[in-house]
């Protein structure tokens, strides 16, 4: 097996891997491990024996003619008990001799091009959301720039990049009281991530993080506590929470989520490791990539003295809707270290 990514136990179902690029990618996943399932049009699997580019040896095989919708929605489950980790689209057909102008041409691939991405999508959601999977959609050059005889070819592949990008390119925000930092050399954050108690699973914060790598920590200043409660609000993961509470943002320069403008302090974060560590609950460990603290927080540049209480930082406390401020601090030296022989 190949170590460089261990897909060892994942469910994979790769829609038109029966051959060329589809077939190289599902092959790839299996030699990581994975079970592998491959969609493609001919009958059986033994009539693309002696196919070039094909080899479908060590996974399962289904015909279904995606271009039907109906075929899509009656497939056999591609594995046991609905499992499912990563589905990639991998479907495409072309028509020449000009006939993407005629309009069945232009329907036939539109079909298969575009239209099955959602329609397969639709099929394995929920599957994909249990496991906290992911769609992968493989497109072309062709998205981007026309391939001449061949419209619709070029029109549902840029549609296909497009799809991809909307749905990865949702934001999320929520807060997370079940924070620290742990340690300096790198920098490190981690944050107690509990399951979503009515799916019983990944809250969207933590299957963003498992999907992408990436996050951000925006420590929330008093001014903004009602609009930090706002982004609390239990909603579904196409739901920009940002956008919901009005929260103003700007660019991060090492990730791809935003910070959020008015936060005295943010860390852009990669995570390093997942745990789960109960039937309820993650633990993410981020390595800190960048930090930002608002010009007017920082006494001394060079020392890194900052004036935290002019934050007006609030945390959670005592329970369920109890915030606290930080304006009652109290200082104790610590105790002189005891001789060492
Ligand atoms: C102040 C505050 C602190 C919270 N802290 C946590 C936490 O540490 N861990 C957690 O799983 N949920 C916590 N929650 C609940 C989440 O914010 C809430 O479930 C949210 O809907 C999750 O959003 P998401 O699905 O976009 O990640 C907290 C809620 C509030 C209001």
């Amino acid at each position: 097996m190949h170590d460089d990514t261990d897909f060892t136990g994942k469910a994979v179902l790769v829609v038109g891997g029966s051959s060329g690029i589809g077939n190289g990618i599902a092959q790839a996943f299996r030699q990581r491990g994975a079970d592998v399932h491959v969609w493609g049009t001919r009958k059986t699997a033994a009539d693309y024996d002696g196919v070039s580019g094909s080899d479908l040896s060590g996974v399962g095989y289904s015909c279904v003619n995606v271009g039907d919708p109906d075929a899509i929605a009656s497939a056999p489950e591609p594995f046991a008990e609905g499992r499912m980790d990563v589905l990639i689209l991998c479907q495409g057909t072309v028509e020449y001799q000009r006939r993407e102008f005629e309009q069945e041409g232009w329907d036939r691939v539109m079909a298969v091009n575009l239209d099955s991405l959602m329609h397969c999508s639709r099929r394995f959601r929920p599957a994909l959301e249990a496991s906290a999977g992911s769609i992968t959609i493989v497109s072309s050059l062709s998205g981007y720039r026309a391939n001449k005889g061949n419209p619709a070819y070029a029109a549902s592949k840029a549609g296909a990049i497009n799809t991809t990008v909307s749905e990865d390119g949702t934001r999320n925000a929520a807060p997370y009281s079940f924070f620290n930092a742990v340690g300096d050399e790198p920098p490190m954050v981690v944050l107690g991530l509990l399951k979503d108690p009515a799916t019983g699973g990944m809250k969207n914060t933590a299957s963003n993080i498992a999907a992408t790598g990436e996050f951000v920590v925006n420590l929330v200043c008093e001014a903004d506590a009602e609009k930090m409660n706002m982004t609390s609000i239990d909603a579904p993961a196409d739901l920009d929470e940002l956008e919901y509470a009005n929260i103003e943002t700007l660019p991060s320069t090492a990730v791809t989520p935003e910070r959020i403008a008015s936060s005295p302090v943010s860390f852009e974060c990669r995570s390093l490791e997942m745990l789960e560590i109960g039937p309820r609950q993650t633990i993410v460990i981020g390595e800190i990539l960048v930090t930002h603290i608002k010009d007017e927080f920082i006494l001394d540049p060079d020392k890194v003295y900052l004036d935290t209480p002019a934050m007006k930082l609030i945390g959670r406390v005592h329970g369920s809707g109890w915030y606290a401020r930080g304006t009652d601090l109290f200082k104790m030296d610590r105790p002189k270290p005891l001789p060492k022989d």
